[in-house]
């Protein structure tokens, strides 16, 4: 964790804190502890992905974007590949009724031509399904890179003849229309952003815990915004206190 105090838990969440990204590591390890297989963690995880979705709609958060599948996880064994992607649809055909009567908005974020039919269709039903909710919007990273969304921006922005600058390229990226994440929570006790979301992330505040993603919870997401309470964002800027400001 990055605060050296353990922070109490918040009811609600602070202010300004309105986007929340996620990358839900340690299902493989969760698993081998129980001496089950990896997928068995990834299963789980779906359930603390379902408990998180309620913390953020319980505290008020507006965005939550999660990292289910990046551009690399393609190169794990064919197997694990493989159940995740019938994780995927299973859980999609399981889940996304509720999660819309629930009032959240579901988008999917990625290069979905690698899909087959039915798990493409079934992306397109769930956002469909959830345009018109506000509640929260949950946005799943899935075959995503950040690598990926800057390429495929810059190929957007080339075609379309703008001028290049900071302000055209963000509107080309995946998450164009979402506020940039104001506090990324990592689980599974690494430390690095493993091309999450690179462009979005320049003044994201970071927390990393050892929890493994399964064990990740409402609690544990109530205790990461506690943490992300006590922080001061400056964004390039000093503390309005910082010697040598003081004009009176
Ligand atoms: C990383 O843990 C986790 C993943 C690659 C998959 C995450 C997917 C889910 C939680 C399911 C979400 C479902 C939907 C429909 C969005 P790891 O396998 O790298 O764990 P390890 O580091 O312990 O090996």
């Amino acid at each position: 964790m990055a605060s050296k105090q353990v922070p109490k838990q918040v009811e609600q969440a602070p202010p300004g804190l309105r986007h929340i990204a996620v990358v839900m590591d340690g299902n493989g390890r969760w698993a081998q502890r129980r001496l089950l297989p990896r997928t068995a963690g990834h299963k789980y995880g779906v359930d603390a992905l379902k408990s998180v979705v309620r913390g953020c709609i319980a505290q008020g958060v507006p965005f939550l974007t999660v990292f289910a599948f990046s551009s690399e996880n393609w190169n794990r064994p064919a197997d694990e590949v493989s159940a995740l992607m019938d994780l995927f649809v299973q859980a999609l055909r399981r889940e996304t009724r509720e999660l819309a009567a629930q009032g959240v908005r579901l988008r999917f974020v990625g290069e979905r031509s690698a899909f087959d039919t039915p798990m493409r269709e079934l992306m397109q039903q769930a956002e469909d399904l959830s345009a018109a909710n506000t509640r929260l919007v949950l946005n799943v990273a899935i075959n995503y890179g950040g690598r990926w969304d800057l390429v495929q921006a810059m190929q957007a922005l080339q075609a379309s003849g703008e001028p290049i600058s900071e302000e055209s390229l963000a509107q080309h990226l995946c998450l164009a229309d979402v506020p940039a994440p104001d506090l990324l929570i990592r689980t599974g006790g690494e430390r690095r952003i493993s091309n999450f979301l690179l462009w979005q992330i320049a003044y994201t505040e970071f927390y990393f815990t050892d929890i493994l993603w399964p064990d990740f919870d409402e609690k544990s997401l109530a205790l990461a915004m506690a943490d992300y309470a006590q922080r001061e964002r400056r964004f390039g800027t000093v503390h309005p206190q910082a010697p040598g400001l003081r004009v009176a």
